[in-house]
C-alpha cells in the first residue's frame, strides 16, 4: 500500500523546489497536451495538479470556460488559483474522493502512479467524463528510475503495465505511447539532490546512513556512467481515451 501521508509530505515540502528541478515532467506536460486531438473543452478537471506546470501549458494551448483543479496537498490551490482565476480546487486524494460533477476533459501529469489501484481510478476518472470526452494521462512506467530501484533495491511496483493495458482494453484508446529520457548530472549526490528537490522519492522513506550512501555513489560510478556524467532513466507513460464505451 502507498503511503499517501508520505506522499503528501513530500510534496508538501518540494514545492518551492519542484518547478526548477521538474525537468522531465515539463517535457511530459508538454507531449501530453500534444497528444490531445481537441484544443477547445467546457470543462476541464485536472488531476495532481501540484505548482501548475501542466495547467501554465493548459491555459497556453487549451479553451476551456470551467477550470477545476485537485491535489493531495492544499497548497496547490494557490498557484492553480494565480493561474486560472476562476479556477475550483478539490483537495483530497483522487482514489477516494467522491466526484459529483462530469468533465469534457480530465487530464493528470506525472501524479497518478501513486495510486493504490490505478485501473480502478481510471475506471472512477472515465465515469467523471461527459460523453465523448477525454482522459489523458501521463504516469511513469516499469522502467522508471531504475538505478535508484536497483542500488535501494525497492521493489515498489503498484501497478502492471501488461494489467493496465488489459483493463483499458474495453475503452477507446485514442494514445497510449511509452518513451525513456536519461538525465545527466555531474555526480551520483546531485541525483539524490534532484529525486529530493522534485519529490519524485515520494513512495519511500530511505534513511541514508554514510554507508549506504557510500555504496551508492560506489554502485553509480560502476554502472550508470557516461563519459564524466552520471544518468538517471525516465519512464513516461502516456494514455488518452476517450468516453465511448465499445
Ligand atoms: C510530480 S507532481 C506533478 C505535478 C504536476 N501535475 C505537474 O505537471 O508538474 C505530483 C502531484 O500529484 C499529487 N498527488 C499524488 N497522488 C495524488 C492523489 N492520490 N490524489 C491527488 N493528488 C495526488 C501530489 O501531491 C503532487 O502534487
Amino acid at each position: 500500500m502507498i503511503d499517501k501521508s508520505l506522499v503528501k509530505k513530500r510534496f508538501s515540502k518540494s514545492l518551492k523546489t519542484y518547478d526548477d528541478n521538474a525537468f522531465i515532467q515539463k517535457i511530459m506536460a508538454k507531449n501530453l497536451i500534444g497528444f490531445l486531438n481537441r484544443k477547445e473543452y467546457d470543462s476541464i478537471l485536472e488531476i495532481g495538479s501540484a505548482t501548475g506546470l501542466l495547467t501554465g501549458e493548459i491555459k497556453h494551448k487549451i479553451k476551456c470556460k470551467h477550470y477545476y483543479s485537485n491535489d493531495l496537498v492544499e497548497e496547490s490551490k494557490n498557484f492553480i488559483d494565480k493561474i486560472y482565476e476562476n479556477n475550483f480546487f478539490i483537495p483530497g486524494d483522487i482514489e477516494t474522493i467522491t466526484l459529483s460533477e462530469k468533465y469534457d476533459l480530465i487530464i493528470s501529469n506525472a501524479s497518478l502512479q501513486w495510486c493504490n489501484n490505478l485501473e480502478d481510478t481510471i475506471s472512477k476518472l472515465i465515469n467523471s467524463l461527459n460523453n465523448k470526452g477525454l482522459l489523458a494521462v501521463s504516469i511513469f512506467g516499469e522502467n522508471n528510475l531504475p538505478e535508484i530501484k536497483n542500488i535501494f533495491n525497492l521493489d515498489n511496483k503498484n501497478y502492471n503495465i501488461i494489467n493496465l493495458k488489459q483493463h483499458l482494453k474495453k475503452y477507446k484508446i485514442l494514445c497510449f505511447h511509452e518513451e525513456e529520457h536519461k538525465l545527466y548530472f555531474n555526480s551520483p549526490a546531485d541525483i539524490l539532490k534532484h529525486i529530493k528537490l522534485t519529490g519524485v522519492n515520494a513512495i519511500k522513506e530511505i534513511k541514508l546512513t554514510k554507508t549506504k550512501f557510500k555504496n551508492f555513489e560506489e554502485t553509480y560510478e560502476k554502472l550508470y556512467k557516461e563519459k564524466d556524467k552520471y544518468f538517471l532513466t525516465y519512464n513516461p507513460i502516456y494514455i488518452v481515451i476517450e468516453n465511448n464505451l465499445i
